[in-house]
């Protein structure tokens, strides 16, 4: 970040130094709320947090190096003491954003794929100076502003995520670092509890194009009506990319490979170029477009576009993880998060790798949708048994009505186990296993194993049981049902 001495940080916060703190002392960074990640010359900011509280950490913090700890209380070593941390890391990173003219913020949000399309626009924009981009998925209030702060003088791009749990969370997060280009990618389900509705969530996701100025563009998918309907909302300059004919950056002649991974050739105003992409699912179609529909506004041209996207892999962790185990049963860990869209994707992309192969799939009740809940997650429990699978596991609480969905399917089904294999001896079943063995019919889409597991742990030992080789096991669920531990079981000791 900008070298800043505590003098003034305590002057941005409007915080009250203590604890002996030198107003000259500097903190070059990096800010971290984390007294693990300190190093020599940071800026501890204690944050109380439901579990754990950062001031207990504060004087291991200066113990590693910390200049000053950001506290809402004494901490008896030197301290910036404040009334909020949380409300004087967004200052401090709102000062910070506003002492560097030189740099172009790029705000991204939707309901899905804001992380992938946060890294292939990051990498795009390192192709014309140096970019400064969110580890993982910082989108919230915390992660964002501590994005910011990693930015100084010599920063030409913040690529930032904006997510939005509340209705003016994403305006908070545009006041902190203004943005010049607004990209907004779908409007979905997730945290459909919270909003009340689709037209609430896109309420929201709208706050980042009414944020821009004239002088800005907004970057819309022209293939969701909820995000098209945002180029009223702003009095910035509109560029459209998608599917759609009518979009300025789109995608012609979409192929998918029988990874399940897309190509396509992208068009621009200034010209066309093809792009095959290794990131796996077809809706990273969407998400390529968006990032090139960002850095055609950038100035980059088209064939560097295509290049960048081409060679991009999956930047972080556990989206779309495709991996190929030595006995040749392939994992996709896709265990980040979910919501109903990003089910279906999946889903879909598991269809198309496994082909011919024996399905599995580990997955667990979506969360945070309100009144829609029951109805949603039967909908994925009749996804998931339409999906021709051998066996579908479905892990931890709350899973009633993706079991009621997936039997309800899997009744109206056929029998058989596609590719032909046995999916596990009988008697090693758990007792809440539930095994429908159909009879008759003719659709091949029948889930003949369905089982409800407690925990990861189970999940990931049961399954193990049943695997040989060819089979394709996909694992999604919400965050916090940590499937991604499944993965990890399955892959354990097999990494190539
Ligand atoms: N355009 C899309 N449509 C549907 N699903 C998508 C899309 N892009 C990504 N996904 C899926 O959504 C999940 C999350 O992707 P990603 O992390 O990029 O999104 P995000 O918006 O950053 O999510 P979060 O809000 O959790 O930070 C992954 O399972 C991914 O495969
Ligand atoms: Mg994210």
């Amino acid at each position: 970040m900008i070298p800043l001495p505590l003098a003034r940080i305590a002057e941005i916060t409007s915080g009250a130094l203590a604890g002996m703190a030198d107003p000259r002392a500097v903190v070059r960074g990096p800010v971290v709320i984390d007294s693990r990640a300190v190093e020599p010359g940071s800026l501890f900011v204690a944050i109380k947090g439901e579990r754990v509280d950062g001031h207990d950490f504060a004087a291991q913090a200066i113990a590693d190096g910390a200049v000053a700890v950001l506290a809402s209380k004494p901490v008896e070593v030197p301290a910036i003491i404040v009334g909020d941390t949380v409300a004087a890391l967004a200052a401090l990173a709102t000062a910070v954003c506003a002492d560097l003219p030189e740099t172009t913020v790029i705000g991204i949000t939707g309901s899905a794929g804001k992380t992938t399309t946060k890294d292939l626009l990051a990498r795009l924009t390192a192709r014309i100076g140096p970019t400064v981009a969110p580890a993982e998925s910082f989108n919230n209030e915390i992660g964002h502003p501590l994005t910011v702060l990693k930015a100084d003088e010599g920063t030409r791009y913040l690529v930032l995520e904006l997510s939005a749990r509340y209705m003016g969370d994403i305006k908070h997060l545009t006041r902190v670092a203004p943005p010049k280009i607004g990209v907004v990618l779908n409007v979905g389900s997730a945290h459909l509890g919270v909003f009340g509705g689709k037209e609430a969530i896109a309420k929201a996701k709208g706050e980042l194009v009414e944020a821009l100025t004239s002088g800005g563009v907004a970057v819309l998918n022209a293939d969701d009506p909820l995000v098209a309907a945002m180029a009223e909302r702003t009095e910035a300059r509109v560029t459209w990319y998608g599917r759609a004919e009518s979009a300025a950056v789109r995608a012609e002649d979409v192929t998918v490979d029988a990874r399940g991974r897309a190509a396509f050739t992208l068009r621009t105003p200034s010209g066309a170029a093809p792009v095959r992409l290794r990131l796996y699912g077809e809706h990273a179609v969407q998400n390529a477009l968006a990032a090139a529909a960002a850095a055609y506004e950038l100035g980059l041209p088209v064939a560097t576009i295509a290049e960048e996207l081409s060679e991009a892999e999956p930047r972080s962790r556990w989206r779309m993880e495709v991996t190929d185990r030595q006995d040749g049963v392939t994992v996709i860990n896709d265990a980040y998060n979910a919501n109903p869209e990003s089910m279906r994707a999946a889903f879909g992309t598991l269809d198309t790798l496994a082909g011919g192969r024996r399905r599995f799939a580990v997955i667990a009740a979506l969360r945070e949708l309100g009144e829609e809940s029951a109805t949603l997650n039967e909908e994925l429990g009749r996804l998931a048994g339409s999906a021709g699978l051998a066996g579908l596991f479905v892990v931890g609480p709350d899973a009633e009505p993706v079991l009621a969905g997936a039997r309800a399917v899997a009744q109206d089904g056929a029998s058989g186990v596609p590719g032909g294999g046995d999916p596990g001896p009988d008697g090693a079943n758990s007792p809440q296993e539930d095994q429908e063995d159909q009879e008759g019919g003719a659709a091949a889409a029948a889930t003949v194993h369905i089982t409800h597991v407690a925990d990861a742990a189970a999940a990931g030992a049961e399954l193990s049981g049943l695997l040989a080789p060819g089979d394709v096991v996909l694992v999604k669920g919400p965050r916090a049902a940590g499937l991604e531990r499944v993965a990890a079981a399955l892959l354990e000791g097999d990494r190539q």
